[in-house]
């Protein structure tokens, strides 16, 4: 008798590990220390001083063995190199756009963009610009909306799909703004600022419905387009199975173009790309290219990133690879939620979301609730997250104080770098910070800078 195999209910890491990096262990009473030492604020601590940096899944992956071996053999010509004719097939196998702009990162493909589309008096609707998109775009004197569905901004309300655009909001924007006000229709996928919410294929095929029949492009941010991929393979129905490149190629379809930082789903430490398919435009933006990234055949990159985007892109698009990546983030908001730590549900792609406001109620809006957590975070556990809430968007234009509409700590999980026991060790910590969650002290403003002060500010607890 052949023995039988089950199907297997435990998702393992698709990788084994063949070089090592350490992790530093520190008392509780040190990181009391470097944490007052930092200003109350984890941006300033020393990376060697974090046990687990959830601060971003930005350029902070690991890299594969054949990543490396194309980083090797790159080809470092200033101009034509082979590194780039390999980057550039993989970006147009993959999205389908006609011309390839290389960029050291994504907000440099935002402001090449926008330098040539966006003036005072137009307008780019998103379902949620993320904050460099916003600030690039209101850097040329444009106006960034918002038009995310309204599950979209609620935290526990369960929908498949929250990164929907809100479809008669943006047609009701479109008229009122006018076309010709409008250079572009922009859709995130995932939707970091909403929680790293999916986006439904049928939702993008709608919006690109919409602004073609206003003659308006549409843009897609694509920072996590394997992840969107995924999303839609598992969630949305006649997409079981289709391959995640086959999702992703007709995700890209739909659009005339798209910005790319390769530092998330290109699984590179550094790089991004701006895709179009319009001719003219693609030309005035080399332009600018040649004036602040480099030559359009590096922009900005070296050859060895320009290979490591090159393979990157594909293995982001691998399914073993997908399913243990969504899989580790939807694991600890299992676990949270059973220890009845409010999330924002469901648990989206590269990152979890804990809803500070609700978990610390006796801790007040003006003595940020997410700031606060996240400092106990690290000084229970040496785990680094970051406060997305009214520290990073508090600050208005004028000078005065406003609560943001939501109140989180992000830990954003880096690429192929932790694996099950970090998350499981994470979860411990994070009952034992609801546990002892009343002892937690809210925090105050020592000092700030005027623009974008959460990098730099300086806090104490209260
Ligand atoms: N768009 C989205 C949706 C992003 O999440 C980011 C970066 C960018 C654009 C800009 O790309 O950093 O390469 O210039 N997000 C990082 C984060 C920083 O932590 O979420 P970049």
């Amino acid at each position: 008798m052949p023995l039988e195999t089950p199907t297997f209910k435990t998702i393992i890491e698709p990788f084994r590990i063949k070089s090592l990096e350490p992790i530093y262990f520190t008392t509780p009473e040190q990181r009391a220390a470097l944490l007052a030492e930092a200003g109350y604020n984890p941006f300033l601590l020393r990376a060697e001083h974090v046990l687990i940096d959830l601060l971003t899944d930005s350029g902070t992956g690991a890299l594969s063995a054949k990543q490396w071996s194309g980083m090797i053999a790159s080809d470092e010509s200033y101009a034509g190199a082979q590194s780039f004719y390999r980057f550039e097939a993989a970006v147009k196998d993959i999205t389908g756009f006609k011309h390839v702009i290389p960029t050291h990162q994504g907000r440099a493909a935002e402001h090449i963009l926008f330098a040539n589309t966006v003036d005072k008096t137009k307008a780019v609707l998103n379902n949620t610009h993320f904050d460099t998109t916003r600030a690039n775009i209101e850097a040329q004197g444009g106006q960034a909306l918002d038009l995310v569905i309204a599950e979209g901004r609620q935290p526990r309300t369960i929908h498949p799909f929250k990164g929907n655009m809100d479809l008669e909001a943006l047609e009701a924007a479109i008229q009122r703004i006018g076309p010709a006000n409008i250079p572009m229709v922009m859709i995130t996928v995932t939707n970091n600022s909403g929680g790293g919410q999916p986006v439904s294929m049928a939702n993008v095929r709608a919006v690109s419905q919409i602004a073609h029949r206003y003659g308006l492009p549409l843009i897609i941010d694509a920072c996590r387009f394997a992840e969107n991929s995924w999303f839609v393979k598992l969630r949305e129905e006649g997409y079981a199975d289709k391959t995640p490149l086959e999702i992703a190629r007709e995700l890209f379809s739909y659009a005339d173009g798209c910005t790319m930082s390769a530092k998330k789903d290109g699984m590179s430490n550094i790089g991004g790309f701006l895709a179009l398919n319009d001719d003219g435009l693609a030309q005035r933006c080399r332009n600018l290219e040649i004036l602040t990234e480099g030559f359009p055949t590096y922009g900005g990159m070296a050859g060895y990133d320009l290979e490591a985007i090159a393979v990157g892109l594909y293995e982001a698009l691998q399914a073993d690879y997908l399913r243990y990546r969504i899989r580790s983030i939807e694991y600890l908001g299992d676990k949270l939620t059973a220890f009845g730590i409010p999330i924002v549900q469901p648990t989206g792609g590269h990152a979890l979301y804990i809803d500070a406001r609700a978990m610390l109620p006796h801790i007040p809006d003006a003595q940020y609730p997410a700031w606060s957590l996240n400092n106990a975070l690290y000084l229970l556990g040496g785990v680094r997250g970051v406060e997305i809430g009214s520290i990073m968007f508090g600050k208005q234009p004028d000078g005065s104080e406003n609560s943001a509409p939501l109140d989180l700590v992000r830990l954003a999980f880096p690429r192929r770098v932790y694996t099950q026991s970090h998350v499981d060790y994470l979860a411990e910590v994070l009952l034992a910070l609801q546990q002892q969650r009343e002892q937690i002290r809210g925090h105050r403003i020592v000092w700030q800078a005027p623009v974008l002060r959460h990098f730099t500010i300086r806090m104490e607890p209260v």
